[in-house]
């Protein structure tokens, strides 16, 4: 019988937990920790009432201070980030990362040379079929993670699978393939969300984007999704046999809210998902 639960504040941390067990039990991993941020922003000066916090950038590098005084057994594998980077001030960074990192694009990567960049600068990960790609995938201890690109062509806030900047063409017979695959546990991760009801609605794939979408992970029940692209607090529900997961931003969030990132423990009965604060803005 499913379970799901969700834990409220620790220490004045919001801290989220929710305890789900896989779409199929079959195929149990070995336990691991994965990290997820969103929105890293790394451009951006100093602001938003967090002017102590540093830039963008030095934002980001809390995320891995925070991660390296975690308790050994807690060490994330990796870290995803789900996307708007802002490359100019996150692609000198990657020197300085501690653990390995996928990331996929956001609107605000959204020029044809932001994605070359990308793709050069994470060339295992930015592949299909041998060939660079501007989504892809790969296996983890028997767990299927899938970074789908949503973010056309402008920067526009409205998402999409299909753009002239999305290449190659076919990104959605790509993703119903992997959500197919034999893998029983499978992750998603990506940066503007689908929305989730299937409407017209600003900040959030667009409506035939959503409805195919939800579709299609309500028939191959991936274990989670994770979205970025909201700068709001965290939250998360149930898509069919799926927990979606809509990330704060480890930069800023609207209406002052804090900034952080998850945690997840991948184990045998399910992902336990947790939230870890790394600043908020001044009183
Ligand atoms: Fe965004």
């Amino acid at each position: 019988m499913r379970r799901r639960e969700f834990l409220s504040t620790v220490g004045g941390a919001a801290v989220a937990a929710a305890i789900g067990q896989p779409a199929s039990a079959a195929g149990a991993a070995d336990p691991f920790c994965f990290c997820v941020a969103a929105d890293p922003h790394c451009n951006d000066g100093p602001g938003k009432g967090m002017e102590d916090l540093g830039t963008g950038a030095d934002r980001l590098m809390r995320v891995f201070e925070h991660i390296g005084a975690l308790p050994a057994d807690d060490r994330p594998d990796f870290l995803l980030i789900a996307g708007d980077l802002h490359l100019k001030g996150f692609l000198p960074l990657l020197p300085r990362f501690p653990l390995p990192v996928h990331v996929t694009a956001g609107n605000h990567e959204s020029s044809v040379e932001d994605r070359k960049a990308l793709r050069e600068a994470f060339p295992q990960d930015f592949v299909r079929d041998g060939k660079p790609a501007d989504y892809y995938s790969f296996v983890h201890k028997g767990v299927r993670f899938v970074g789908a690109c949503t973010a056309g062509l402008g920067g526009e806030h409205i998402g999409t699978f299909t753009s002239e900047n999305i290449q190659p063409r076919g990104q959605c017979e790509w993703l119903e393939g992997e959500l197919s695959a034999p893998e029983a546990r499978k992750v998603l991760f990506t940066h503007i969300p689908s929305e989730r009801e299937g409407a017209d609605r600003e900040m959030h794939l667009g409506r035939n984007d959503s409805r195919w979408f939800n579709d299609l992970v309500r028939r191959t029940r991936p274990e989670a999704a994770f979205f970025g692209h909201l700068h709001r607090p965290t939250s998360t529900y149930r898509l069919g046999g799926t927990d979606v997961w809509q990330v704060r931003s480890c930069c800023w969030n609207f209406n002052g809210a804090p900034i952080g990132f998850l945690h997840v423990r991948v184990g045998p009965s399910g992902l336990a998902v947790r939230e870890i604060i790394t600043g908020a803005p001044r009183g």
